[in-house]
């Protein structure tokens, strides 16, 4: 598979598949964003418009680069409109039936040539793959959040993930402009195994009143180098995400760090999930995914 521009599309149009769609349009791909549904495919279609614009405004792309940007970019209800893509990511809800299901229906419409990839935080990407008669063709590429402004991409091959396939994805990640690290297909890969745990630990913190949230956010700023504080992050990831992700790792490695702080349930409970309902650990006006 060459560098060339190519036509993609990104399964779900919510945080994590709005991000990944902006970083394949800004790379020049023809891209086509899919979600179930309309309301939450067109919330993630402006807030990648809104990226490009605010990166426009920054002097961060400029206008011209933009425009092609926004206009490589199409949104769809309809899976059939997939059918001559190279790379499809799917970005659904993190639910292995759901995730297998949408690899078996893809089968059904795409070329043997496509390729599949997932990016599940906890799941088996052999078990995905198992839902693909071609499972040679999946592989997890797991992009940290938020996907335009983070490099890294990790990389698992499930166990029937052919050479061809993972080559493949490495040139094509490559194209974006991320940086790939290849993991084995464990759950949380390597990031989230200490990436839940600390963001846990900060929750914790604050439940403590060791500090307040901005006080927190203030101090890993300043001390780490992150882009940003944890509050902000999580607020960004979502708390229903984060609880997920959270409970499925403690569920799996049986490892208390892992289990989510009771503030989780109660934000969650509460529907204070981040940026996507406007107020999480802070407020929004614009519930815009990312971006502002
Ligand atoms: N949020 C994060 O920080 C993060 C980071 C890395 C990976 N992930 C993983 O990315 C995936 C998506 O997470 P998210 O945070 O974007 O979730 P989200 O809840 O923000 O978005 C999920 C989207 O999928 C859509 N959807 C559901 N079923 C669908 C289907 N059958 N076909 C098409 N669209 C469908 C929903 O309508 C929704 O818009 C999950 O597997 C999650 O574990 C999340």
């Amino acid at each position: 598979m060459s560098n060339d521009s190519k036509t993609v599309a990104v399964l779900g149009a919510g945080t994590m598949g709005s991000g990944i769609a902006t970083v394949m349009a800004r790379a020049g791909h023809q891209t086509i964003l899919f979600d179930i549904n309309e309301a939450n495919l067109q919330r993630g279609i402006d807030t990648v418009r809104g990226f490009f614009d605010k990166s426009v405004k920054l002097g961060k792309l400029d206008a011209d680069a933009g425009h092609a940007a926004k206009n490589g970019l199409v949104g769809t209800t309809d899976l059939t409109d997939l059918a001559s893509c190279d790379v499809i990511v799917e970005a659904v809800f993190e639910d292995l039936q759901l995730k297998k299901d949408t690899f078996g229906r893809l089968d059904e419409i795409v070329s043997e040539s496509t390729l599949f990839h997932t990016n599940t935080s906890t799941l088996s990407v052999t078990g995905i793959a198992s839902g693909s008669r071609l499972p040679e063709r999946v592989v997890g590429t797991h992009y940290c959040n938020p996907a335009p402004l983070m490099k890294l991409v990790e990389v698992a091959d499930g166990r029937h993930t052919a050479d061809w396939a993972h080559k493949a994805t490495i040139e094509f990640l490559g194209s974006l402009g991320k940086t790939s690290v290849v993991t084995q297909d464990r759950p949380g890969f390597i990031v989230n195994r200490f990436l839940i745990p600390w963001e846990n630990s900060c929750i914790h913190a604050l439940e403590a009143g060791r500090g307040t949230k901005e006080s927190i956010d203030a101090a890993v700023l300043g001390s780490l180098g992150h882009p940003m504080g944890p509050f902000r992050l999580l607020d960004i990831v979502g708390m229903d995400i984060h609880q997920q992700v959270a409970t499925r790792l403690y569920e799996q490695l049986r490892d208390p760090k892992f289990f989510p702080p009771p503030m989780v349930e109660r934000m969650v409970a509460a529907g204070d999930l981040g940026r996507k309902t406007g107020r999480g650990f802070y407020d929004y006006d614009d519930t815009r995914l990312f971006g502002s």
